[in-house]
């Protein structure tokens, strides 16, 4: 059997964040979230006919959204639905996603009651000011409050998401949520560049010019320093975004920079099993990918890591040498070979952390 990532989409919140593109809305009432719950577990069941029986999940990621608005016995329906249609390993890695002020201690505790054995907090910043202008719904001390009461209800793995370059963002504001988020001590930290995605308030008021984004050099400036900082605290940077103490890299989001088969299960969800890539809803969405589109995913995946890409693992993949597929690209890439933003050495073709910095141009030209 082959191990399988299963991702559950919750697409509710309690209210919208000014900057989030995410597929999710606030306000849901309490019948509509049951009436999905309902729906989900029938995915679930049909999914198992078709992936049950060759595939062993290993990892369980719950996420949204805001999974933690759910009345935890929605989140325990789903989970036995799992665990009646899948194999699921003794070890599996089963996160959900949080909000500070959706937390209390009866949730946690049911989710330990569960088996969740990870849990992701969305912290953004310690900065109360921060907090209002991303329309978060919570304060530094709600996190704070949370953050403790699932380390006394038995949680230990836990990540805490941050953003910087966020309008009116200082270098002392970062350093300051930095070092609180460090003293805190949790297993995995994100750490991501605000991005103004359209079709969100955020995206409305900087096309008015009601506020100017950060520059780019302090982005880049503020990007380094959290590195630095989370190294010197003992994290490891394994991807663009992510940190982690030795052994706590997140084995689900793993698998969607390995390429390796996932299963996405809710609206708007994409999944990547046996070599094929689709979105919920099911069925009609389905593409088969050529070669192409498939080793460029690898590149691009492979490249957020700082591992890079294995060009023996390429080979064995595609049955060809991955400078054979990608010869007309050498040229385009000499000049980030030459500044060391690009390296290639002992059979691994990676990103330098300068090179994170124009992840983008790098990576268009696999494009
Ligand atoms: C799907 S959200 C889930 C966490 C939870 N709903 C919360 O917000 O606390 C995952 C993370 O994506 C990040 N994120 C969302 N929108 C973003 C944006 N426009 N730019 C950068 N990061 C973003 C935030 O750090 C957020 O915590
Ligand atoms: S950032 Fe999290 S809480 Fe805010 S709208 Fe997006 S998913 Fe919901």
């Amino acid at each position: 059997m082959k191990p399988l990532g299963i991702y559950i989409h919750i697409p509710f919140c309690l209210s919208k964040c000014s900057y989030c593109g995410f597929y999710s809305r606030g306000g849901a009432a309490a019948a509509e979230q049951e009436s999905y719950i309902q729906s989900l577990i029938n995915d679930i069941k049909m999914y198992s006919s078709l992936y049950g029986s060759r595939y062993l999940v290993d990892t369980i990621f719950i996420g949204g959204g805001t999974p933690s608005i759910l009345d935890p016995g929605l989140i325990g329906q789903v989970l036995d639905a799992l665990r009646a249609h899948f194999d699921i390993t003794e070890d599996a890695e089963i996160t959900i996603e949080s909000n500070p002020k959706t937390l209390t201690e009866e949730k946690l505790r049911a989710y330990r009651r569960l088996e969740i054995n990870r849990l992701s907090i969305g912290l953004q910043s310690f900065d109360e000011n921060c907090l209002r202008r991303l329309g978060r719904i919570h304060t530094a001390q709600d996190f704070a409050d949370n953050f403790q009461m699932a380390r006394t209800c038995g949680f230990d793995n836990i990540n805490v998401d941050l953003m910087f370059a966020i309008p009116g963002h200082t270098m002392e504001i970062w350093e300051d949520t930095l070092g609180r988020a460090i003293d805190l001590a949790p297993e995995h930290i994100s750490f991501y560049s605000l991005q103004i995605e359209e079709g969100t308030p955020f995206y409305d008021m900087f096309m008015a010019g009601e506020f100017d984004q950060i520059p780019d050099d302090v982005d880049r400036e503020m990007y380094h320093i959290a590195i630095r900082r989370f190294k010197e605290a003992g994290y490891e940077h394994y991807e663009i975004s992510n940190c982690a103490k030795p052994g706590r890299q997140c084995r689900h989001n793993l698998k969607y920079w390995s390429m390796e088969d996932y299963l996405g299960i809710g609206s708007g969800a994409s999944s990547y099993v046996d070599g094929i890539r689709f979105t919920q809803p099911p069925l009609s969405f389905f593409h088969e990918n050529g070669l192409a589109d498939d080793t460029a995913e690898f590149v691009f995946t492979g490249l957020r890591k700082t591992s890079g890409i294995n060009l023996d693992a390429f080979k064995e993949r595609y049955g060809k040498a991955f400078w054979n597929i990608f010869a007309d690209r050498r040229s385009a890439l000499s000049q980030y070979f030459e500044s060391g933003q690009l390296v290639e050495e002992d059979g691994i073709l990676r990103l330098t952390e300068e090179g994170f910095d124009i992840s983008n141009a790098i990576m268009a030209v696999f494009v």
